[in-house]
C-alpha cells in the first residue's frame, strides 16, 4: 500500500459530518440552532441525549480508526505485531533509528489528518467541529494512559463548571502536559528517549482544540456561553 494511502484515507474518515448527518436525520440543521457547532455537544444540545451520544461515538471512532491505521504503517515497514505495540510507546530502540521515525511520522500525520477532515471538512465549507471526540479517538490509540487522566480533568472543570467548553479547553490544555508526565513517569525524560514527536503532535492537537473554542471563550468572556444545568425533578 502506498504510504500516502492512510492520511488521505483518515481525512475523509475524519471529514464525515456525522453531526450534521444525525441532525439532518431528525430534520434539524444543527448549523442553525445551538452553538452551530457539528459536535457532539451541540447535538445533545439540540436534538437529544441519544443522538448526542451516537455523534460522540461516531466522531471518536473516525479518530480511532485512522489512527490505527497509522499504527499498523510499521507493520508496512515489516515489523511485528509486539515491535508495533513498543514502536507506539517509544520503546522500538531496536528497529533501524530512519525507520521508525519515519514509520512514527507517519502514524502521527495520519492522526493529524482525521483531525483535520473533522475541524476543517470540506463538506461543510471547511468550518468543521472542534475535534474533541476525534482526538480523543486518536489519543486513545497513539497514547492510552493519557485518556483516563483527561476524562478525569475533563469531568471534574465539567461538574463544577457546567460548561462543556470550559472542560474540553481544559482537558486540551491538559493533553500535552499529559503526554509529557507519561515520558517522565516512565523514566524515558531521564535516560533521554521520550517520545518527542508525540509530544509535539499533542501541543499542536491541544492548541488547535483551544484554538477551535475561540467562539466559547469569547461567550465565556460576555457571559453569554451555554450552561448545562441539571433537570428539576418534577
Ligand atoms: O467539544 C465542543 C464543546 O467543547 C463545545 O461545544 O457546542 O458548546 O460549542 P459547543
Amino acid at each position: 500500500m502506498p504510504i500516502w494511502i492512510p492520511p488521505i484515507i483518515a481525512f475523509f474518515l475524519g471529514s464525515i459530518p456525522f453531526g450534521l448527518l444525525i441532525a439532518k436525520s431528525q430534520g434539524i440543521n444543527i448549523r442553525e440552532h445551538g452553538s452551530g457547532n457539528i459536535g457532539a455537544t451541540n447535538v445533545l444540545r439540540v436534538v437529544g441525549k441519544k443522538f448526542g451520544i451516537t455523534c460522540f461515538v461516531l466522531d471518536f471512532i473516525k479518530g480511532l480508526i485512522p489512527a490505527l491505521i497509522g499504527i499498523s504503517l510499521i507493520q508496512y515497514f515489516g515489523q511485528s505485531l509486539s515491535m508495533t505495540i513498543h514502536a507506539l510507546s517509544g520503546l522500538a530502540t531496536t528497529l533501524p533509528e530512519d525507520q521508525r521515525a519515519t514509520a512514527q511520522t507517519l502514524q502521527l500525520i495520519t492522526g493529524l489528518c482525521a483531525i483535520l477532515g473533522h475541524n476543517y471538512s470540506p463538506w461543510v465549507g471547511f468550518k468543521g467541529g472542534k475535534g474533541i471526540a476525534t482526538s480523543a479517538g486518536v489519543f486513545c490509540a497513539f497514547a492510552p494512559f493519557a485518556i483516563p487522566i483527561l476524562i478525569l480533568v475533563w469531568c471534574a472543570f465539567f461538574f463544577t463548571t457546567r460548561y462543556v467548553s470550559v472542560a474540553s479547553i481544559t482537558a486540551s490544555a491538559a493533553l500535552p502536559l499529559t503526554v509529557l508526565w507519561g515520558s517522565w513517569y516512565h523514566g524515558k525524560i531521564a535516560n533521554g528517549t521520550w517520545n518527542k514527536p508525540l509530544f509535539f503532535f499533542s501541543l499542536f492537537i491541544g492548541a488547535m482544540a483551544i484554538w477551535k473554542h475561540r467562539s466559547n471563550i469569547q461567550k465565556l468572556l460576555n457571559g453569554t456561553e451555554n450552561r448545562f444545568t441539571p433537570k428539576k425533578k418534577s
